[in-house]
């Protein structure tokens, strides 16, 4: 199978991920932080090792403020619900996937907040001014994502933090395409949700939110943490305040190593590669009769288009099944930047390349949407 569905999850991992996966099941299989003993200790070392990898990351300083979720979509709900209050605004833009539109869609449903969606162009480019002009005194959240995972097309979150983040007004990102290949400077934000699974190739089952230090966040599950165990309430602290019940020790320590991976060969090297391979296949399949591509540079390494003619899973299906290749097909559960993009009704094919993608592999995706083509 040649694989070009890296937006949905990493696949190939580095070799180091599988292994510290294993190892740590057969070697430190116990429970983190629930006990004195030296199994429970080293699992909770490893994963606060991760922590302080992630950290080096994204620019920060305080492990402890990194919590660990077992998905980018978890750990935007624990940050969205965590930090609004009724009556509170908050704004958004036309290109989130669901994790962000629909908890903001359900507190609106029950009344609690209301929001205000930024509309991007056409090509899917959101200018960080029109985050600022839709901002209101009651403005708590302003959420974002940092690339788009139906187009590729990623943002300056940099000039959107400067055009909107004040004292009372807190800046959150959605790193869910972007963490591992575009640099992210955690400095600038107030909260950043991620996964472990994708661009940082942890296992899947991991992903995490930043939270800077002095943010009160309301806590959507409580339980045990292993620390303060007199307490009916759970802790105020990080991480624990967000980290209730028995981790996912060796996911963790395996996306320690996935970070590893990543700071090693250096975002640069892995973002120039993506982006090569994308350049690529866009300048080659624009070639093909009847083909349509959305969204607009710069991005990460993910081509949307369609096919005239063909319906957008008929393809998808095809690519599969007769010519071993893996991609993804309607609309990415990003149903509003599909809109946004001129694609909600006939949804689209997405080619998605990591950093293990091979250049032949492009050529192979590449003939075999011409070959569909001509039939
Ligand atoms: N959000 C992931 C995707 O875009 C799963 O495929």
């Amino acid at each position: 199978m040649i694989y070009l569905d890296y937006a949905a999850t990493s696949f190939v991992k580095p070799p180091s991920v599988y292994k510290t996966a294993a190892q740590v099941m057969l070697k430190y299989g116990a429970n983190a932080g629930r006990g004195g003993h030296t199994l429970s200790v080293k699992a909770g070392e490893l994963i606060y090792e991760t922590r302080e990898k992630l950290c080096r990351l994204f620019h920060l300083d305080m492990p402890e403020q990194i919590a660990f979720f077992s998905n980018a979509t978890t750990a935007l709900n624990a940050g969205i619900k965590g930090v609004l209050r009724p009556g509170d605004h908050v704004v958004t833009s036309s290109m989130e996937h669901n994790s962000v539109i629909r908890p903001l869609a359900e507190l609106k449903r029950r009344g609690i907040i209301d929001y205000t969606v930024v509309r991007a162009d056409r090509n899917g480019r959101l200018q960080p001014a029109d985050f600022a002009r839709a901002c209101r005194p009651n403005t708590r959240l302003v959420v974002c994502l940092h690339a788009s995972n139906v187009c590729g097309t990623s943002y300056n979150i940099a000039a959107i933090s400067r055009a909107v983040r004040t004292p009372k007004r807190l800046f959150m990102v959605d790193a869910a395409q972007s963490a591992g290949i575009l640099d992210i400077d955690g400095r600038e934000l107030d909260l950043l949700a991620f996964p472990g699974h994708k661009g940082l190739y942890g296992p899947q089952g991991t992903g995490g939110l930043y939270v800077r230090e002095g943010v009160p966040l309301i806590t959507l599950i409580e339980g045990g943490t292993g620390s303060q165990s007199e307490l009916f309430y759970q802790p105020a602290e990080m991480p624990d305040r967000l980290e209730s019940g028995t981790q996912n020790v060796a996911g963790i320590a395996a996306l320690g190593a996935g970070v590893d991976f990543v700071l090693q060969e250096g975002l640069e090297t892995i973002r120039s590669y993506e982006a090569m391979l994308t350049e690529y296949f866009e300048n080659n399949v624009k070639n093909i009769k009847g083909i349509s591509c959305y969204g607009a540079a710069p991005r990460v390494g993910v081509s949307a288009l369609n096919l005239s003619g063909h319906d957008c899973i008929e393809v998808a299906d095809r690519l599969s099944t007769e010519y071993g290749i893996a991609v993804r097909s309607g609309l990415h559960c990003a149903a509003l930047a599909h809109e946004t993009l001129g694609t909600k009704e006939s949804g689209c094919i997405r080619f998605s390349f990591g950093y293990f993608t091979k250049k032949q592999e492009v050529d192979k995706a590449l003939y075999a949407l011409y070959k569909i083509s001509k039939s």
